[in-house]
């Protein structure tokens, strides 16, 4: 029996949260935590998953009723990654498909959409249907948005194209940037971030608050740009500072929280260059980034504030067949 093997990286968000949302920039970078997805056909007309990960086993339904409601939770994105992958391509065919993760979902490192992104990934693959990256973005993130309803596709992106991206608001600029290794410490919370809900929290006060919002947003922007710039010329000292004031902004919209605070403040005390939540905030992790021989007392300075340290390597491959 013929299977594919697919595998898509998780990823961090370094700079630019929320404003990405509302056509701003941002700066995303791969980690080498990956999603993987394995995928045979069947001639049963079921789809068949396995996702262990996410406690579900055996979970079957008849490929002519995917639907986008009525599934656990762990089984959504992979349902619908295949419901419009059958679309697009007018195919309806019995696979069996498990997904497994080298990370735990609760991190925040993009899980869903990369488990989308390699589901679909297989799929061409299995069906022969050559997809550029390009429509392998578009059919992952429409698959994104119709479950989660928001997001700016910023996680897609570095599930397709790996690396750090410089990305714009639905994949309206997609710009690999050059960079060596990013001295990276990666701090868990301990908490699981609904991103979703703060999204919309963050609606609420754009609304009350359109100019100053409007006006934080366009700072981030502007952050954004130079950190790009620090990053080409591999300047972490420069970046640092500008992390520093992202997370002074995500502050005033009100989604970091004591301990990401804590965290963050504990890591520059300890000789960091920088430190931010990174993602929606309300938990998930910090990312702080540090000269090679304050690494040490950096972690430790984040564990003593209630983080658990997690190894992560930045700016990795993007979607691969194994
Ligand atoms: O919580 P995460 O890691 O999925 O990041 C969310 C980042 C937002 O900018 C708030 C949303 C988005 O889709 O860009």
């Amino acid at each position: 029996m013929q299977s594919i093997t697919t595998s898509a990286p998780g990823k961090l968000l370094l700079m630019g949260e929320h404003a990405v949302v509302y056509d701003h920039p941002c700066i995303v970078t791969a980690v080498n935590h990956r999603m993987k997805i394995r995928l045979f056909l069947t001639d049963d007309n079921q789809m068949t998953l396995n996702a262990p990960d996410v406690e579900v086993m055996n979970y079957q339904k008849s490929v002519s009723s995917l639907v986008s409601h009525d599934m656990p939770k762990g089984a959504q994105f992979v349902e619908i990654a295949v419901r419009n992958f059958f679309q697009t391509y007018h195919l309806k065919q019995g696979i069996n498909i498990t997904s497994t993760s080298d990370f735990s979902s609760q991190f925040g490192f993009g899980s869903s959409s990369a488990v989308t992104v390699a589901t679909i990934k297989a799929l061409s693959e299995i069906f022969d249907k050559s997809m550029s990256d390009r429509e392998l973005f578009d059919l992952s993130y429409k698959t994104v948005l119709d479950i989660q309803g928001k997001g700016s596709g910023f996680d897609v992106a570095a599930a397709v194209y790996g690396g750090t991206l410089f990305f714009v608001t639905g994949g309206k600029r997609i710009e690999p940037i050059s960079v060596q290794n990013i001295p990276l410490v990666v701090g868990y919370t301990g908490v699981k971030a609904d991103t979703v809900k703060i999204i919309e929290r963050v609606k609420k006060i754009a609304d009350q608050y359109p100019i100053f919002v409007e006006g934080i947003y366009g700072l981030i922007e502007e952050l954004v740009k130079e950190a790009k710039t620090c990053l080409e010329k591999n300047n972490f000292a420069e970046f640092g500072k500008l992390m520093i004031m992202n997370q002074g902004l995500l502050e005033s919209l009100g989604v970091s929280t004591e301990k990401l605070s804590q965290m963050n403040s504990g890591a520059i005390k300890a000789g960091a260059y920088g430190a931010k939540l990174s993602g929606a905030g309300g938990g998930d992790c910090m990312i702080a980034v540090a000269p090679a021989e304050k690494r040490s007392e950096v972690s430790t300075a984040i564990e003593k504030s209630g983080g658990t340290i997690i190894d992560v390597q930045t700016n990795t491959n993007g979607i691969r067949v194994e």
